[in-house]
């Protein structure tokens, strides 16, 4: 029998910028393979906990277990612990951040070879099934800046999975792309889920949010208001999340 495996356990997690708690005894958990959703208003604290998944922000206290790696947040943290949790935890932000002096193919390679000793030839035969997969292999040798919107965010991916990460953060992936690209972005999450990894998605479209998640964390004012399953959508557990739902 096989049984589910946790892939990410939060534990009362708080955290304040200076006077201000953004996250107020945050707890979850969410399996390996899950796709879990962040929704909720501006300024509720998503972005701050996908941060805080990535060790990007410390938080004040609570424990974090990710991939298997343990972080109490009470103690200050090893940088080299930072980066070999970096090393199975990917990010893709919302503005791409591609390095505008590098070629597709630099971009994805740089890591790879530079943190994880991969050798060029290795590194440059895996970034091209990547890009392949994508439909970017005919981007290789191009600059980010040449490439459309849409293109940048899946060269972004591609740069993240080069890492082949267990988990993999999006922060509001889809803001500035318009529709076709967007349901690019559903089918590349939803392969993605198909080959096991863990996915965490901050966004704000609820239409997108629908397509791709198998959990969803609503969140207001750094506080955990639901969390369920894709079919809280239909069946909201809250009045507050039912609104947020509604607009
Ligand atoms: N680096 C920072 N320094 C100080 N305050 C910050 C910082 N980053 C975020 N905050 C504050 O923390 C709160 C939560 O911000 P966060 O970016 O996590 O919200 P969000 O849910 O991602 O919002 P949005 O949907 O607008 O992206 C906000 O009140 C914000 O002003
Ligand atoms: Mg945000």
């Amino acid at each position: 029998m096989q049984f589910l495996s946790m892939s990410i356990q939060v534990k009362q997690i708080n955290k304040s910028y200076g006077t201000t708690q953004v996250l107020h005894d945050v707890s979850f958990e969410c399996n390996n393979g899950e796709t879990l959703v962040l929704l909720g208003p501006s300024g509720a604290g998503k972005s701050s906990l996908l941060r805080v998944l990535n060790l990007l922000e410390s938080a004040d206290d609570g424990q974090l277990s990710i991939t298997d790696h343990q972080f109490d947040f009470s103690a200050p943290i090893a940088e080299k612990q930072e980066l070999q949790l970096r090393r199975k935890v990917g990010m893709v932000f919302q503005q791409y951040n591609l390095w505008p002096h590098m070629t597709v193919m630099q971009n994805l390679i740089e890591a790879p070879v530079k943190v994880a000793g991969m050798t060029v030839e290795e590194a440059k035969k895996q970034a091209l099934e990547i890009l392949t997969t994508l439909q970017l292999a005919d981007k290789a040798d191009t600059w980010p800046l040449q490439l459309s919107g849409g293109q940048q965010q899946r060269v972004a991916i591609a740069r993240a999975l080069m890492m082949k990460p267990e988990v993999l953060l999006f922060d509001e992936p889809t803001a500035a792309l318009d529709p076709e690209i967007t349901t690019q972005v559903v089918e590349i999450i939803k392969e993605l889920s198909a080959t096991g990894i863990t996915q965490v998605v901050v966004t704000h479209e609820v239409d997108f949010a629908k397509k791709i998640a198998s959990h969803v964390l609503y969140l207001e004012k750094g506080h955990i208001v639901e969390h369920g399953t894709n079919e809280i959508f239909s069946n909201p557990q809250t009045t507050a999340f039912a609104d947020y739902l509604k607009h």
